[in-house]
């Protein structure tokens, strides 16, 4: 089977999903029809909705934490082909089960796999995602596994060392069956690739060297990706809601800031007052619950980046 991801096909899902590894996603749900689709890691369910694109299909979605604005987005109708599953779809070896179906049974009857889970810190090292592909490969699957985060050399560079790609590069090197690591206008920054465990087949438009840059450039741009920079990223912020970088490697960069405050604590998550921000709770070490009370959100036309007030993330910003 030939999995055609040239630009001409792809650009047909940008409107929906845009220059994202999401048109990537909806257009592979449409090469199956009545099949199955299985998520590793839902957060708010983008990835899902791409994945759903084709109706035809069912998609299992798992993630460890629930997120009500994944709940809600799934509670559309277009979303009735998804099945929200919280649970670590690793843990209990395959063997769980939901709505009358182990884990095992989703994932050898899909013909799609995307994997998706980093942990907490976000610093992906190939070990939940070894287990998967081992299980898949031992069990005799003969779908395709798209994976996200499989690493970049040149992400690297914006890297403190323990965040360094290398790991997730190494096991993806590892790989004894047939890969497709994808460089596109729709591929993700920390990569994208797929495996195919069957006689299928990837092809796709590569990049031009400006296309490159822009790739390069969206993640510089991020500010979601400034958590794991080497070094401070000093930014001035403005009475007028905007932002500048002015020193560093980051220099130039420039975008709005917003703050919102908490107004209320649902579960584990603090809602705020511009009615769209949720922030996860966390416990300190004697077990009381703590909700940031202030949030800052910087936005870029590349990304954004919700911070407590602390800084911690973004490290030194001067009013
Ligand atoms: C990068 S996010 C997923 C993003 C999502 N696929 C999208 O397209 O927007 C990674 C998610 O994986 C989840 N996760 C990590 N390890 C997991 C596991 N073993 N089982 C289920 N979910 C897991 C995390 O809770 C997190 O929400």
């Amino acid at each position: 089977m030939k999995l055609d991801l040239r630009e001409e096909v792809l650009s047909g899902y940008t409107d929906i999903f845009g220059l994202h590894y999401n048109s990537i996603l909806a257009c592979l749900s449409t090469y199956f029809n009545d099949s199955t689709i299985v998520e590793l890691g839902t957060l708010y369910g983008a990835g899902t909705s791409a994945l759903a694109y084709n109706k035809s299909n069912t998609v299992y979605t798992y993630d460890i934490v629930h997120q009500s604005k994944a709940a809600t987005l799934f509670e559309k109708e277009d979303f009735k082909n998804v099945n929200y599953i919280i649970g670590n779809c690793i843990k209990g070896n395959w063997s769980d089960t939901r709505q009358n179906k182990t884990d095992k049974e989703i994932f050898l009857s899909s013909e799609i796999i995307f994997m998706d889970i980093d942990p907490p810190d976000g610093n992906v090292k190939g070990e939940q995602e070894d287990k998967v592909l081992n299980f898949l490969i031992s069990n005799g699957w003969k779908g395709i596994l798209v994976c996200d985060d499989i690493g970049t050399e040149w992400i690297d560079e914006f890297r403190d060392v323990e965040y360094s790609t290398l790991p997730i590069r190494k096991w993806w090197d590892s790989i004894d069956l047939p890969t497709f690591k994808i460089i596109n206008k729709y591929s993700s920054p920390t990569g994208t690739g797929i495996i195919c465990f069957d006689n299928q087949e990837v092809i796709y438009t590569p990049l031009t060297k400006d296309e490159e840059e822009h790739v390069i450039n969206k993640f510089c741009h991020n500010p979601a990706n400034w958590t794991y920079s080497p070094i401070q990223v000093p930014i001035d912020r403005f009475n007028d809601g905007g932002f500048e970088v002015r020193e560093g490697h980051l220099k130039g960069v420039t975008g709005t800031w917003e703050e919102t405050m908490l107004v209320k604590v649902e579960g584990n998550v603090g809602a705020y007052d511009n009615g769209i921000t949720t922030y996860p709770t966390k416990l300190d070490e004697k077990g009381v619950r703590i909700v940031p009370k202030k949030i800052i959100i910087l936005k870029t036309w590349a990304g954004e980046l919700t911070l407590v007030d602390e800084w911690g993330q973004v490290r030194r910003i001067r009013k």
